[in-house]
């Protein structure tokens, strides 16, 4: 029996597709192992989205050439999207790797393993097809909740971003497969699902026929056994107030509405390449308090863009103060070669980019704790996770706004089941709550 091990790095897209990736070696024979020490296959399925994921990587890449050299036929594959953007590079940096797997190739993980042991020669597939999208089987990490992938790629070439270069163009798969894929998740026992694309809100676009994310969402209301449908990631430019209505009014989609701003200032935004202004961002913002009840609200924003002036952050400071998020993901802007804002002029220095994610932290935490103090003494859903990693003798579940709960854990209450929790204590991260109801 051969086993195999696999690192997940970056986004949910990944996670799905390692969750791809683990079908297709257990087809083969393979088993999973939770020591890589043990594992004959190696897989790191990365993320280039930053730089600093770039160097984790590969000095985990670096720390597995001593089993290697332990073990000559362990096979160390890396996949995902630092595949696809370094290509043949990752042999010279790094030898000891034997299989380097692009995005839009994992169907032919095997056959690369097949090859390697064949040929003993290091092994690239990195050929995008930007016009067909696989249907890959999963097989899912979880018990409950599972991830659902209904697009791949992105068509917006924010001026930052490194994506579109390494997951290809948009391409939207039909309705009726997500829709099947989702009613045999449901009658397996899961309960809650995450559609994933870059920008769901250009979901079906490409269809040229109508079909927008609103189609989705009413095609996946009331499917036995869903309580949640998450979704992830929204875009301002492409979501509409319909959109929104849809998610409202539907009887499944979470009350959680992830909507990257990026940043506060219209001229950044324009240097970003992201079509819209604060003032239309805000609109959105409106028509979601109004549609969809008890809104949580969260945003990804870049600090320290090219050309970001002090005048441009104060707004981004403001955009926070303004929307009053639940949670705010803050990022310092990283150069990636390739993307024309890696060699704009008026790059910002470290330093000065250092201080203003303090600052937007400390803002953000702050309206984070406000709001979460709001929740104390209410009573929400949560669909139980399991022990949770900050205290092992607590168990955590999340609300329908994503919201993290943990409550200490009785006998009776499993994984996977939905209680009804009163907040006892609010903190900026976390929440501290009480089961009052099992069952729903
Ligand atoms: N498709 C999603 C986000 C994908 S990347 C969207 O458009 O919102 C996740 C987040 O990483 C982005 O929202 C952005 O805030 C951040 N990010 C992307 N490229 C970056 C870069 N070069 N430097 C810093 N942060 C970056
Ligand atoms: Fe990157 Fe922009 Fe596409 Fe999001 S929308 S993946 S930030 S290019
Ligand atoms: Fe990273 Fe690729 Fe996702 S760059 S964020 S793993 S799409």
């Amino acid at each position: 029996m051969k086993s195999y091990y696999i690192f997940t790095y970056g986004c949910q897209m990944n996670a799905a597709d390692s969750e791809r990736l683990a079908h297709q070696l257990e087809e083969v024979g393979y088993i999973p192992t939770d020591d890589e020490k043990q594992a004959d296959l190696i897989i790191l399925n990365t993320c280039a989205v930053r730089e600093n994921a770039e160097l984790k990587t590969y000095g985990r890449i670096g720390e597995l050439k001593h089993l290697k050299a332990k073990n000559p036929d362990l096979i160390i594959a890396v996949t995902g999207c630092m595949a696809q953007k370094n290509q043949a590079e990752m042999f010279k940096r790094a030898p000891h790797i034997d299989i380097v797997l692009g995005t839009h190739n994992i169907q032919h993980i095997n056959e690369m393993i097949a090859d390697v042991k064949r040929t003993h020669r290091h092994q690239i597939n990195v050929d995008m097809d930007n016009t067909v999208l696989p249907e890959l089987k999963a097989k899912p990490n979880g018990t409950f909740s599972a991830w659902v992938p209904i697009m791949n790629g992105c068509n917006k070439f924010c001026t930052y971003c490194i994506v579109p270069h390494v997951r290809g163009r948009e391409i939207s798969r039909p309705v009726e497969l997500i829709v099947s894929d989702v009613m045999a998740l449901g009658s397996k026992g899961f309960k809650e699902i995450t559609l994933l694309g870059q920008n769901v809100n250009s979901y079906g676009l490409d269809f040229h026929d109508g079909t927008d994310f609103g189609t989705l969402v009413h095609a996946l209301d009331g499917i036995p056994g869903i309580e949640r449908i998450r979704y992830m990631t929204s875009h301002p430019q492409d979501m509409t107030p319909d959109m929104i209505r849809a998610i409202g009014e539907s009887s499944n989609m979470v009350t959680h509405l992830h909507l990257p701003a990026q940043s506060g200032s219209n001229r950044i935004l324009k240097k970003m390449n992201r079509h819209y202004t604060v003032e239309h961002y805000k609109e959105l913002i409106s028509c979601a308090r109004q549609y969809i009840k008890d809104v949580v609200l969260t945003t990804d924003i870049i600090v320290g863009f090219p050309g970001e002036s002090n005048e441009d952050f104060e707004k981004t400071v403001q955009l926070l103060r303004d929307v009053q998020y639940d949670m705010a993901y803050t990022f310092i802007f990283s150069k990636r070669s390739g993307t024309p804002a890696a060699i704009m002029e008026d790059q910002v220095p470290e330093e000065v980019k250092r201080v203003r994610l303090q600052q937007l932290m400390d803002v953000q935490n702050e309206i984070s704790l406000q709001i979460n103090k709001e929740m104390e003494n209410k009573v929400f859903d949560i669909i139980v996770e399991g022990p949770s990693q900050k205290d092992p003798s607590m168990w955590f579940g999340r609300t329908s706004g994503n919201k993290m709960v943990l409550f200490s854990q009785e006998d009776s209450i499993s994984i996977g089941d939905t209680v009804e929790a009163r907040i006892d204590k609010a903190q900026t991260w976390v929440l501290y709550g009480t089961v009052v109801k099992k069952g729903k």
